[in-house]
């Protein structure tokens, strides 16, 4: 054990007081937005179903409490179409025939992303720079992708059709960051292709600081431009917190994280003398999490099977968070094979989770959490410790 107490920072579903019937929401209501598919859920039905799906599809002989987070305010991330004209952009999502639905309100962002929000609208018309329009096929700008980190600082990324518009962006960056004092990482996305992708390869970072520290519960990361992070910065604290426990617990002298993106659980499980390897396929994430590593933690840019494959020896503790389609009959046949004693298993795909889990048979699962990553959606994170 590192000393360190067992993450507390959540009420659970167990000591949870009744809640009130599912969040308000005007977009909702008005059938604007509809999202949050379970808004009209209350959330301790959220939770309770959430937690019977994933024991449905994950044979642990022991659930630790629900993690459920906050109800509202809980996302780091916004992820904005833009729509409407240059003097009145619409910042949200596209409706049926393409027009601009503005989301700004949006009671799932955090309020700091809410209050920023207004002040890129005023910076789209200040700069110049027409919506794309999808109809027309005319405009620049297509999404606004807002991040703000624990600490509050903020970065944005502009994704644009082209770098028509980048001198006009520059000329006006002066007012956009004494507008918002806690900006501090800005870009360019180029998103040239008329296909419903979110971005673009190609990032023009237009700030000196190319990386927002994200200070989580002790762990110091890092978010480049392109790099994923967690969007619910509470839940993903306590993510991290469990698998540092059940490390702790274990004490391996190797650890892998596989699909490790800024390094949350590698840096989440580091101790004095253990070596930590994390694997992921974004360069962008890597030179991000390298940048932050303490000694004995080395990151390696890379497709997580291939490089898995390729190694001499299993660790002691692999950890894989694999994206929605999970790890695949490849991975999964390895770690069966490897011999290595433990695998920690984040999910946010219980189903594919379990299609992995039948594949590892001498995996047997041994503790497991549900974590409300994503309120009022059916989506949710899943954490499984297996032990050989
Ligand atoms: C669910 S995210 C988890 C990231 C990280 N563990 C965290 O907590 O923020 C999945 C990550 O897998 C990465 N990824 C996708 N395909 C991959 C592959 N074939 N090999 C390695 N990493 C991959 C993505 O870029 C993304 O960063």
């Amino acid at each position: 054990m590192d000393g360190r107490p067992p993450f507390r920072g959540f009420v659970t579903v167990a000591a949870r007081p009744p809640q009130p019937p599912g969040l308000e929401c005007h977009h909702f209501d008005a059938f604007r937005c509809r999202s949050c598919s379970l808004l009209e859920i209350p959330r301790t039905q959220q939770l309770s179903d959430k937690e019977a799906h994933a024991r449905s599809l994950v044979p642990a002989p022991t659930w630790l409490p629900t993690i459920a987070g906050p109800d509202a305010g809980f996302r780091n991330k916004a992820k904005m179409a833009v729509g409407g004209t240059v003097a009145s952009p619409t910042l949200g999502i596209l409706d049926r025939a393409h027009h601009g639905i503005d989301l700004r309100d949006c009671g799932l962002h955090s309020s700091g992303l809410t209050a920023a929000l207004e002040v890129v609208a005023g910076f789209i018309t200040r700069a110049d720079l027409a919506p794309y329009d999808v109809s027309q096929r005319t405009g620049e700008l297509k999404h606004v992708l807002l991040t703000e980190s624990p600490d509050g600082e903020l970065m944005l990324r502009l994704v644009v059709r082209s770098t028509a518009d980048e001198a006009r962006v520059r000329k006006h960056l002066p007012w956009l960051l004494e507008s918002l004092p806690s900006l501090r990482v800005v870009s360019l996305n180029v998103q040239p292709s008329h296909a419903a992708v979110l971005e673009g390869e190609r990032e023009i970072v237009l700030t000196t600081q190319a990386a927002l520290p994200m200070r989580l519960e002790g762990l110091e990361l890092a978010l480049r431009p392109q790099g994923f992070f967690q969007t619910n910065t509470q839940v993903a604290a306590a993510l991290y917190a469990q698998a540092r426990d059940w490390a702790s617990a274990i004490d391996p002298a190797t650890v892998w994280d596989l699909y490790c993106g800024v390094g949350g659980f590698a840096l989440a499980c580091t101790a004095p003398g253990r070596s930590i390897t994390g694997v992921e396929v974004s360069a962008e994430a890597v030179a991000a999490a390298s940048a932050t590593a303490p000694s004995g933690v080395t990151f390696v840019a890379g497709d997580a099977t291939e490089w898995a494959l390729g190694q001499p020896a299993a660790p002691e503790l692999v950890v894989v968070n694999p994206p929605r389609r999970g790890i695949g009959a490849e991975l999964a046949g390895w770690l069966e094979a490897s011999g290595a004693p433990h695998v920690i298993y984040s999910s946010c795909n219980a189903e594919t989770l379990a299609d992995d889990l039948a594949r590892m048979p001498s995996l047997r699962p041994v503790e497991a959490r549900v974590l409300d990553m994503f309120p009022h959606t059916t989506h949710y994170e899943v954490i499984v410790l297996l032990a050989r």
